[in-house]
């Protein structure tokens, strides 16, 4: 049967790309060894040579408030020729494209036109099952390596659908690149990762990365407007100046209780430049307006709560609310949707060799 659609003019409301879900990974299958009950140390205060506030500037992403027009793109269509209120006349997913590892799962949002149409059912199917399977919601889920479509179809106007092609790779890809000391640094699914398993070499210094800052810049202005203080404290911490930060902190508490709530040298986050601790740093932070405020909206400018409460079994860290990561807003509200830790979301671990 020959489906008639007009290449028209369709409107899709920019936003939705912020708003690209991404659902949890399921089944990575690691192990993930138990950290003892984090004492109350006072005050994991470790400020750097880096000690610059934000200068609270106002730099936004084009705020893309107008119209996006899509021609003859496969991942929506239009049919603007029926008389029924109820009839979709569009249709349109949030990605086009997504590359997921075996298990990993992904949501695209769909939105149907008009808005006032009561018959929004939606039915999902995958081109190739052994790729990717897709329930009726359209979560998508990898299953073999290989591409294949994933199609959603409106319920009551099935010549409406759109479509996004799926990629999937057998694992998580992991690429490793050189320093300056042709010591490795790693990729996970292009992510710089440093933790306990990963680390980095001891030269290697990037400094605060600049789209970090201008992202963090932007943060701080959106929460200034709310009447919420949000300032660096910590950003780029070198080799060394992490190696003074943990061996202080291992005299005090011994390499145990340390290694808890501060990183090794070459395993701290801060040495990528692109990590910063917000505000206070110790426990006190927890709770307050800024702490609750940055936890609901980090994602919105790219970064993530490195360490949340509920994941220390698996960062190996214990909460630190005031540690946000930059990953690019995609990768951050991926991330955030998907109520995982970087961890989870990567299908890695974070444990010392020793
Ligand atoms: N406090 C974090 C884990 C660090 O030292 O990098
Ligand atoms: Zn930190």
């Amino acid at each position: 049967m020959l489906f008639s659609q007009r290449k028209i003019r369709i409107f899709i409301i920019a936003v939705l790309a912020v708003c690209t879900a991404s659902s949890a990974f399921t089944g990575c299958g690691k192990l993930v060894s138990e950290v003892s009950d984090t004492p109350s140390v006072p005050g994991t205060i470790d400020n750097t040579d880096n000690t610059l506030i934000s200068e609270n500037t106002t730099q936004f992403h084009d705020a893309t408030d107008g119209l996006t027009e899509q021609g003859s793109d496969s991942n929506s269509s239009v049919n603007s020729s029926s008389n029924d209120p109820n009839a979709i006349t569009g249709i349109s997913l949030s990605m086009t494209e997504i590359t997921l590892s075996k298990g990993q799962t992904k949501m695209p949002i769909v939105t149907m036109s008009p808005q006032s149409s009561a018959e929004k059912g939606e039915i999902w199917k995958s081109s190739d099952e052994n790729v990717a399977v897709v329930d009726g919601i359209g979560n998508i889920t990898a299953v073999g390596a290989g591409s294949c479509i994933v199609t959603v179809i409106s319920e009551y106007t099935p010549e409406i659908s759109a479509d996004v092609s799926v990629t999937v790779t057998e694992s998580p890809s992991e690429t490793v690149s050189s320093s300056q000391s042709g010591n490795n640094l790693t990729y996970i699914n292009g992510i710089l990762v440093a933790n306990k398993t990963y680390g980095l070499p001891a030269d290697y210094n990037p400094g605060l990365d600049s789209e970090t800052k201008i992202k963090f810049d932007e943060l701080s202005a959106a929460a200034a407007k709310e009447g919420l203080n949000i300032y660096l404290s910590s950003g780029f911490r070198s080799y060394e100046y992490q190696k003074k930060i943990y061996s202080n902190y291992s005299s005090i508490y011994g390499s145990e209780t340390a290694d808890t709530f501060s990183a090794r040298p070459g395993h701290s986050e801060h040495q990528t430049g692109l990590a910063i601790d917000v505000n206070t740093i110790d426990d006190s932070f927890a709770g307050t307006p800024e702490a609750i405020w940055l936890a609901e909206h980090a994602h919105e400018f790219g970064f993530i709560i490195r360490y949340p409460a509920d994941k220390v079994a698996i960062t190996g860290y214990k909460y630190e609310p005031w540690h946000i990561r930059y990953l690019g807003v995609e990768t951050a509200t991926a991330v955030y949707n998907s109520g995982l830790c970087l961890e989870e979301y990567l299908c890695i671990d974070s444990k010392y060799k020793e």
